[in-house]
């Protein structure tokens, strides 16, 4: 049974014509014709869940897994030599990953736990985590002059289906290293957790021969599909998130997403929405927290929406170069950065603000000094009412404007509504893929970028793709100020 209270709402009065007139805002006919358009795609979409065509929207029922992910974490904390993964005496997890293989679990951290979980043992109920999304070195090696001292309290977690990756593979490469000549081949096997396909990939042979701990990327699941897999469930179950309640509410999602009725499913109003504005000009669609906790759900929601949905090809291998552009806001700190733009310069976006209705923790702004009595407004107010009364105030802002706005209502930040909304917008990123006429599970055109790496990098059978880049490796001095 669903808990009413506890249920994330998707609120969308405020992109209709009603509200923001009819140039710009949905007419009760377009949004008949909508659900006329979307209603029988839901059905589609449920046939291929049952068929086994999308394997992500099962990852939620998936008791074997977190079975494997609690039974490997309780592992970790009572190895005998190693020493109980408690905050004082296992310190630090290390992911190193990219794209889906990084982004949930980041986005997870900072929406479930302290702010100053790294730096506050007092406020942190597992290791410290770090997240390796990036190759910069110099960001790598201030990294490791810190932990070099710590690695005996130290486990790395790499991310990578395919292994192939050359970011996780070369971060990958360094930290072996480094193990074997701390501790020796004992030290991979007591340091490493790889999570990675099932059976094939450079890091599943890796982790044999290494004799690795592992976890598996399943079958069919893209890494942006992923975080509902170990992929996202072991760094969190290590660092005290409760990874049951969070499928819970991924799971009781599921039940709102399925439903065929148009007006009582959250993820085909939100992609029916979406798809309405890209088609009639706002092709740029802009998620805006209203919560620093949830402000890492917007990069991995990201990723989700540009690589599921931007495509050169509908299914019936027409050319459409399709696919609305995410942005990432944060509120309020953006109403000091975008908020012009998004206000007074093109209308072409369509906003989506998550608020919370209660914070975990709040805090009373102090009196106004005397001298500066014009801020007793302020005084003695909660800091979560200025935070939602600016959310309101922006949006008031962009709806005189004529901006459309939809909003998802947090009753508050826990496992439970997070589960909540990582499943609403996979399903909406199906349902949109649906409407689009595309297939939303693939992302061909990141792959020459890929190729062209390792052609650079000097990768055999990349020769010619090698010298094709030649010339670009190469500055024009004649184009050079
Ligand atoms: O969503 C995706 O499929 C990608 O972002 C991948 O997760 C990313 O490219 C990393 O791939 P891999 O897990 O094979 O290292």
């Amino acid at each position: 049974m669903l808990m009413p209270e506890s249920q994330i709402k998707l609120y969308y009065k405020n992109v209709t014509a009603e509200i923001i007139g009819k140039e710009h805002g949905i007419t009760d006919t377009q949004l008949k014709a909508l659900a006329e358009k979307t209603s029988p795609l839901i059905a589609k979409l449920n046939k291929e869940r049952k068929a086994g065509k999308t394997p992500y929207r099962d990852l939620p029922f998936n008791e074997k897994t977190v079975q494997k992910v609690k039974e490997l974490t309780a592992e970790l904390k009572d190895r005998p030599g190693y020493g109980r993964l408690r905050p004082d005496e296992c310190e630090n997890l290390v992911v190193l990953g990219i794209g889906g293989s990084a982004l949930g679990n980041i986005a997870l951290q900072t929406a479930l736990n302290p702010y100053m979980h790294n730096l506050d043992d007092s406020q942190r109920p597992g290791p410290r985590l770090f997240v390796f999304d990036n190759i910069d070195p110099s960001q790598l090696v201030s990294f490791l002059d810190w932990i070099d001292d710590k690695l005996d309290k130290t486990i790395f977690n790499v991310i990578s289906k395919s292994g192939q990756t050359a970011e996780t593979a070369s971060q990958f490469m360094i930290i072996r290293q480094l193990l074997l000549d701390k501790f020796g081949p004992a030290g991979l096997k007591n340091h490493i957790v790889a999570t990675t396909d099932p059976k094939q990939g450079t890091l599943r042979k890796i982790a044999v021969e290494d004799k690795l701990q592992c976890l598996e990327v399943p079958e069919g699941v893209g890494g942006r599909f992923s975080v509902l897999s170990a992929v996202g469930l072991f760094s969190a179950a290590m660092c005290g998130i409760d990874i049951d309640l969070l499928l819970e509410g991924a799971c009781d999602m599921d039940k709102r997403v399925g439903s065929e009725d148009f007006y009582k499913n959250p993820a085909a109003i939100n992609a029916a929405i979406n798809y309405h504005f890209y088609n009639t000009g706002k092709k740029i669609s802009v998620m805006m927290p209203y919560s620093y906790a949830l402000k890492d759900l917007s990069d991995w929601y990201r990723q989700l929406w540009a690589e599921s949905l931007g495509k050169a090809e509908d299914l019936t291998g027409s050319e459409v170069h399709i696919g609305p552009t995410p942005i990432k806001a944060l509120g309020t700190t953006d109403q000091h950065s975008q908020i012009q733009l998004y206000r007074e310069g093109p209308n072409d976006k369509l906003f989506t603000f998550l608020q919370v209705n209660n914070f975990n923790q709040d805090i009373k702004i102090g009196p106004a000094p005397d001298c500066a009595p014009e801020l007793g407004f302020l005084a003695g107010k909660d800091l979560s009412l200025l935070l939602n009364s600016e959310k309101i105030a922006t949006e008031y802002a962009l709806l005189k404007s004529k901006r459309p706005c939809l909003t998802v209502l947090f009753p508050e930040v826990n496992a439970y509504t997070v589960g909540q909304f990582i499943y609403l917008y996979e399903v909406t990123t199906s349902c949109a893929g649906a409407l689009f006429d595309i297939n939303p599970y693939n992302q061909p055109a990141v792959e020459l970028g890929k190729e062209a790496t390792f052609a650079l990098m000097g990768k055999t059978s990349f020769e010619e793709l090698a010298q094709q880049i030649q010339p670009l490796t190469e500055l024009d001095g004649d184009f050079l100020v």
